[in-house]
């Protein structure tokens, strides 16, 4: 089975091998320089310096790596403007929320690019003890296959002094991220996406001086308590050992193959390789391809056929899609580009398409 959902993703025999090490007690050496391993590689995918910038593991997925960013980088007296244009983005607020965070909403369509003046308004409007500290946004918004423009955010945040905290969770390892552009102050993302390793760690990449001001509001997602023990070879709790393991051999997997440059080159061929097939079947994509992520995209559903339908067709195929999320489940279906797949593969894909709708 070809997985084509926006993680898990379809694992190389390498790093499924990988798995297949000796049990590993996480209070042995070994495991630390697992650990260790782990943080280093992940910092030289962007080649940050580890003495600006740190990775901090957890075990847990993705929205854990976003909890745990956004409650421990606001500090008390700060305020942060959440820009939502899709489910994550709304996962952010509600995040907010839970932790009592002070916090305001910028919410836009969700088949639009975020009204960057609004943006910009929203933030001069916020002055004095109202003054926004942090911006937040996904990046690569999975709900419809948008990639928010993280240049034009990036500079509004620079004109104000505003910290960018970014949900790098889809995204992270194949789009582009600007580390140097001094507005970002962390990164979330997790090990089973664009990585390509296995669900069970994830992982926030944040400067050393924006982590020195972290707040803790959190037990076991306490940003600052896990990075301060994680440089001491140490670690709070039981780690998923053998996703340790498959997230160190995707990472050297990752660097061999050419690191980000290449990811993004092989994602963007595949993905091309979908639109064009489905578009020559009459099957449009929702989201212009110059606003698109390259690992996801969202295609209308042809007239007359239900999602469920296409999806237990292709499912008898050996292939998964990706419903819409909510009502968007009834008008789009999702095709993601992550994982081990060849030209080959979406080949034969995109055969099933036109025999289904000849
Ligand atoms: C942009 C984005 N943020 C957060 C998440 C949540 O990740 P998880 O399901 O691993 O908690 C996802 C999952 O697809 C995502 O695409």
């Amino acid at each position: 089975m070809l997985l084509l959902n926006p993680g898990p993703v379809s694992l190389t025999e390498r790093v499924r091998r990988s798995m297949l090490q000796p049990d590993l007690c996480h209070r042995e050496s070994e495991f630390y320089d697992l650990q260790d391993e782990a943080r280093t590689r992940l910092l030289a995918t962007h080649e940050l310096d580890p003495k600006e910038w740190t990775a901090v593991l957890m075990t847990a997925s993705g929205t854990a790596a976003v909890e745990s960013m956004v409650a421990s980088l606001v500090p008390e007296a700060g305020r942060l403007l959440v820009v939502e244009n899709g489910v994550y983005g709304e996962r952010i607020a509600q995040i907010c929320a839970r932790y009592g965070l002070r916090h305001d909403r910028i919410v836009g369509s969700w088949m639009k690019a975020p009204d960057f003046d609004s943006i910009a308004a929203r933030l001069d409007a916020g002055t004095g003890d109202a003054r926004f500290t942090h911006l937040a946004v996904v990046h690569h918004e999975t709900t419809t296959g948008r990639l928010n423009d993280l240049k034009s955010l990036a500079s509004l945040c620079r004109k104000r002094g505003v910290s960018l905290l970014l949900d790098g969770v889809s995204s992270f390892g194949a789009e582009a991220i600007d580390f140097e552009d001094g507005t970002l102050a962390a990164v979330a993302a997790t090990a089973n996406k664009c990585l390509h390793g296995v669900p069970g760690v994830s992982f926030v990449i944040v400067r050393r001086d924006a982590l020195a001001q972290a707040f803790s509001r959190t037990y076991y997602l306490d940003l600052g308590r896990l990075a301060r023990l994680q440089d001491e070879r140490n670690t709070p709790f039981t780690p998923a050992v053998h996703a340790y393991y498959a997230l160190v051999e995707a990472l050297r997997e990752y660097a061999e193959l050419g690191g980000r440059p290449a990811r993004h080159g092989h994602y963007a061929a595949l993905a091309e390789q979908v639109l064009m097939g489905l578009a020559a079947l009459g099957i449009e994509a929702v989201v212009p391809p110059d606003e698109s992520s390259v690992v996801l995209r969202a295609y209308r559903l042809p007239d007359g056929l239900s999602y469920r339908t296409l999806h237990d067709l292709l499912k008898a195929e050996g292939f998964v899609i990706y419903a819409g999320q909510g009502d968007l489940s009834k008008t789009l279906f999702r095709i993601s580009t992550m994982g081990d797949l060849t030209a080959v593969d979406i080949d034969r894909l995109l055969k099933c398409f036109s025999r289904l709708h000849r």
